[in-house]
């Protein structure tokens, strides 16, 4: 019988090297049973017939999925039952969520990522981000910026992977075990060897591109093989095995003008901080549109949009001397 390292040894034993408190471990075991469940829901959601759209649209006008807002109550769920939680922002609820006045974090989170993959049966995403709330004073409830995250994850669904990333400590990949427990650490770089990198990007989007993001195109494409899974997840899960970029630029001068994203698509709180969280970690790097890195950006509102240029430090460099 082969028995693996699991999830909480690998975090109870970096929370004892660093000498950090076990809080982070209750709460990281909320998140983990959050997914272990939307991964449940997603394998018995076309026999329940809870593949289908919710007839409703979110804050941000997108058609809401029935498992989109069953993952979001779930996560929720069991972030309340942890008790570690302050406050939490979800892509499904405009406003924030007040949880516990004394709880020690703030999670953001994406509970299901790629939704239009979801009717398909096709994989999605759960993605977070966690911040300690201010300790040594009055908790102003303020965004934060991705360099202040102290750790980030997005779990791969329903394909078993969970990758995590701890701050200035690094990234791993967990595997799902036949008992539904997240084992095997394995640590994740970013590969610098070039041969099997690839660009990640929505083609149909291509001429709504600021120039500058064409130009660079036209000079690289054709250097990479090209992927697209229509799911940031799925998509930077094999960027992180593969290397090279995904990109998500803003979309201009569209024909149809209510197709225009001046700001990109992703959500910065709960997607491209997150992303971009992963990648350093990895050895990876983030710019938005005017090259700015994605972790330094001070969020000013809750759904706020970044355009997202991630991937390997050469490529991400290469697209920000153009957009500077
Ligand atoms: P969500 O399902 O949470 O709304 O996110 C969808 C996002 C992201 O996962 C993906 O990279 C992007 O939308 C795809 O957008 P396009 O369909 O415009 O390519
Ligand atoms: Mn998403
Ligand atoms: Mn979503």
């Amino acid at each position: 019988m082969r028995l693996d390292d699991t999830f909480m040894q690998f975090l109870l034993n970096h929370q004892r090297r660093n000498k950090r408190s076990l809080n982070f471990l209750i709460l990281m075991e909320s998140i983990m049973t959050a997914a272990r469940r939307i991964e449940h829901a997603y394998k018995s959601g076309a026999l329940q017939s809870k593949l289908g759209e919710a007839n409703l649209t979110n804050v941000q006008g997108e058609s809401v999925m029935e498992m989109d807002l069953l993952a979001h109550e779930i996560v929720l769920h069991y972030l309340k039952a942890s008790n570690q939680v302050m406050e939490v922002t979800s892509e499904e609820v405009e406003k924030e969520i007040r949880i516990n006045e004394d709880g020690r974090y703030i999670v953001y989170f994406d509970p299901i990522d790629g939704s239009s993959n979801v009717k398909h049966s096709l994989p999605v995403g759960f993605l977070f981000g966690i911040c300690k709330r201010d300790l040594d004073k009055d908790e102003t409830y303020r965004l934060r910026s991705g360099n202040e995250y102290i750790a980030a994850g997005m779990f791969l669904i329903p394909s078993g992977l969970f990758t995590f990333a701890l701050k200035n400590s690094g990234a791993w990949r967990f595997i799902m075990d036949e008992t539904g427990g997240y084992v095997r650490p394995t640590k994740i770089n970013l590969p610098e060897e070039k041969k099997n990198w690839e660009l990640s990007w929505n083609v149909g989007n291509k001429n709504y591109y600021d120039n500058r993001v064409q130009s660079w195109l036209a000079e690289n494409e054709n250097l990479y093989n090209f992927r697209y899974a229509g799911s940031l997840v799925v998509d930077f899960h094999r960027l992180l095995h593969n290397g090279g970029m995904f990109l998500y630029p803003a979309i201009k001068n569209h024909k149809d003008e209510s197709k225009n994203k001046i700001n990109g698509k992703l959500r910065l709180l709960y997607e491209a901080s997150v992303i971009s969280f992963i990648a350093k970690e990895a050895g990876g790097f983030a710019v938005d549109e005017d090259g700015n890195d994605v972790l330094n950006i001070m969020p000013k509102r809750r759904h706020q949009r970044s355009a997202l240029y991630v991937g390997n430090r050469e490529l991400v460099e290469s697209i920000q001397r153009k957009l500077i």
